[in-house]
């Protein structure tokens, strides 16, 4: 199997899709707000249920949202087509498409824009060249990508710390980036953008409350329970059934720790076209 084919680690299961699913432009694009007029074209890639898409698509009442992801990724983007019908926003379509080979035209768009895709991807670099090319010449190009590797928590746990060597090992054998948020700003220089053009701002995930803390722990559990990353890592011999078993249960016993604490950073990148 090639590192081209395998698929996108976390999968389109419902239990990941839901919780996807509770994000908004103030919860996860807070640092792109302050850009956004009302008359504006946006492209959301690798747009996922489609939660934020719809929200940005709000704030444009004007302008119009497109939101793109993969084939995998089709009765996703029908479930997202059909929330925004019930939502009764109408400036906002979706589409399949691969982020590495957008399907627009040059200079299509006014803001171009990806939440937690650039770690998914296993060329971010012809990524972000992409959504360079599809934004208009004095357009932005924004994401925020999450950081695994700042990732803190107490108390530490043995059986944590196996699975999230798991998803590591996963990664760098598919070709993804589990630092990538900190490489961000490199890789937009690298693709183009001047450094003058680049600002850069963080944004943590912090999980305190009993809520912070189910909803962080379900996103690592729901991805050890089953996802492409899973199947990977068990026909590969990058991990045992055992693995998997310890750590999904030693997130769960974090998560019932009224001192269980996790921070860990998200990299924004704002780049002017
Ligand atoms: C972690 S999810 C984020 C979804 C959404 N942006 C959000 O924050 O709710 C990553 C998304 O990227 C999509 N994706 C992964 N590789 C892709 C590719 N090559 N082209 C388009 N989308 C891709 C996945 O299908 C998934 O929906």
């Amino acid at each position: 199997m090639s590192k081209e084919s395998l698929p996108y680690i976390v999968g389109q299961g419902d239990a990941v899709l839901k919780l996807f699913g509770q994000r908004t432009v103030d919860n996860s694009a807070a640092y792109l707000k302050d850009s956004l007029e009302p008359h504006m074209t946006i492209l959301d890639v690798g747009c996922g249920p489609g939660s934020i898409t719809i929200d940005l698509a709000r704030r444009v009442p004007q302008g119009r949202v497109t939101g793109v992801d993969t084939e995998s990724a089709r009765p996703t983007l029908d479930k997202a087509r059909a929330q925004a019908e019930r939502e009764g926003v109408k400036n906002v379509d979706f589409r399949v498409g691969d982020a590495l080979a957008l399907p627009f035209a040059d200079a299509s768009f006014d803001v171009v824009h990806a939440h937690q895709v650039l770690i998914h991807v296993t060329d971010p670099l012809r990524m972000l060249a992409e959504m360079r090319r599809v934004a208009k010449p004095g357009g932005l190009v924004a994401c925020r990508t999450w950081d695994d590797g700042t990732l803190m928590m107490v108390p530490p746990s043995e059986g944590v710390g196996r699975a999230r060597a798991i998803t590591q090992r996963v990664m760098d054998f598919s070709g993804r980036n589990f630092e990538a948020g900190r490489y961000t700003p490199r890789w937009a220089r690298e693709v183009g953008f001047k450094p003058a053009n680049i600002k850069v701002t963080t944004s943590n995930y912090t999980s305190y409350t009993p809520a912070e803390r189910y909803y962080f722990a379900s996103m690592m559990t729901n991805v050890l329970k089953e996802s492409p990353m899973k199947t990977v890592a068990l026909e590969k011999g990058l991990a045992t059934e055992e693995d998997f078993e310890r750590g999904i249960a030693a997130w769960e016993e974090w998560t019932t720790n009224e001192d269980g604490l996790s921070v860990g950073v998200n990299v924004e990148i704002l780049c002017r076209v």
